[in-house]
C-alpha cells in the first residue's frame, strides 16, 4: 500500500512539473520591442489548425499582414504514419518546396513566425521558408503552439536556421489553439492597446 502510495505521489509530482514547464514560458518578464515605426508581418505554417487560429489572434491585435506557409507533399489520412513521416523528414532535413510566395518581405522590419512543435522542432515548412527569405536585420517573435511538450527546441532550432534575424525570445508558446493571455502578451510586446 505504501509503495503504491509513493508511486502516485512520484507521478503527481511529474505531472505537475511537466505542466508547469509546459506553461511557464508565458509567464516570463515580456521586454517591450524597442522598434519605432512598427510593420508588421505575421508568418506560419499550420497543419490541424491550431497555429493559424493563434497567428489570426496575432493579426487581430497587432495588425499588419498574414501568411500560410504552404508546400508541396502530402500527409497519410491515419495519425501515427503522418507522425512518421513526419519524424522521417526532419530527421533527414527535408525541405519541401513552398507553394505560396510573398512580394517585397523586405518592407517589413518585425516578422511574428508560427509553428507548432513537431517533435521538438520546428517543421520543415517553416525550415524551407527560412531557407528561401532573407529576414536579415528583422526582429522575429516566434510563436510556437504544441500538445504538452512545451518549447523544447523549437525557439532553438529556428534562430539557428534564421540567419542574420534578431529572434526574440519573448515568443508565444500555447498548447494547441490556446490564447489565453496572448493579448496580455502582445500589449507587453508593445502591440494593441
Ligand atoms: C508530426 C507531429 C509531431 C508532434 N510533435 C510534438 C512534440 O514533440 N511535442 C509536443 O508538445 N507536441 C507535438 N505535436 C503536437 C502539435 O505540436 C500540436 O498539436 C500543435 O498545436 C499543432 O499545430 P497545428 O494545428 O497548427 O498543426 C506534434 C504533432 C504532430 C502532427
Amino acid at each position: 500500500m505504501k509503495t503504491k502510495l509513493t508511486v502516485v505521489a512520484a507521478l503527481v509530482i511529474c505531472l505537475l512539473a511537466f505542466v508547469y514547464k509546459a506553461t511557464a514560458q508565458n509567464t516570463k518578464e515580456i521586454k517591450k520591442i524597442e522598434t519605432g515605426d512598427k510593420k508588421v508581418l505575421i508568418v506560419y505554417y499550420s497543419y490541424s489548425g491550431n497555429t493559424k487560429q493563434v497567428a489570426e489572434a496575432i493579426h487581430k491585435i497587432a495588425g499588419g499582414d498574414i501568411f500560410e506557409i504552404k508546400a508541396e507533399g502530402t500527409y497519410p489520412q491515419d495519425y501515427n504514419e503522418m507522425v512518421q513521416q513526419a519524424k522521417k523528414e526532419i530527421t533527414d532535413n527535408f525541405r519541401p518546396q513552398l507553394t505560396t510566395s510573398i512580394a517585397n518581405i523586405e518592407k517589413y522590419n518585425i516578422v511574428f513566425l508560427g509553428s507548432p512543435n513537431w517533435w521538438g522542432t520546428i517543421t520543415p515548412q517553416l525550415s524551407s521558408f527560412l531557407d528561401n527569405y532573407d529576414l536579415t536585420g528583422k526582429t522575429v517573435i516566434p510563436f510556437i503552439t504544441h500538445g504538452g511538450g512545451g518549447e523544447q527546441n523549437t525557439v532553438k532550432d529556428m534562430s539557428a536556421q534564421c540567419k542574420g534575424c534578431k529572434v526574440s525570445l519573448n515568443g508565444w508558446t500555447g498548447y494547441g489553439k490556446s490564447t489565453d493571455g496572448l493579448e496580455d502578451w502582445l500589449k507587453k510586446l508593445g502591440f494593441g492597446k
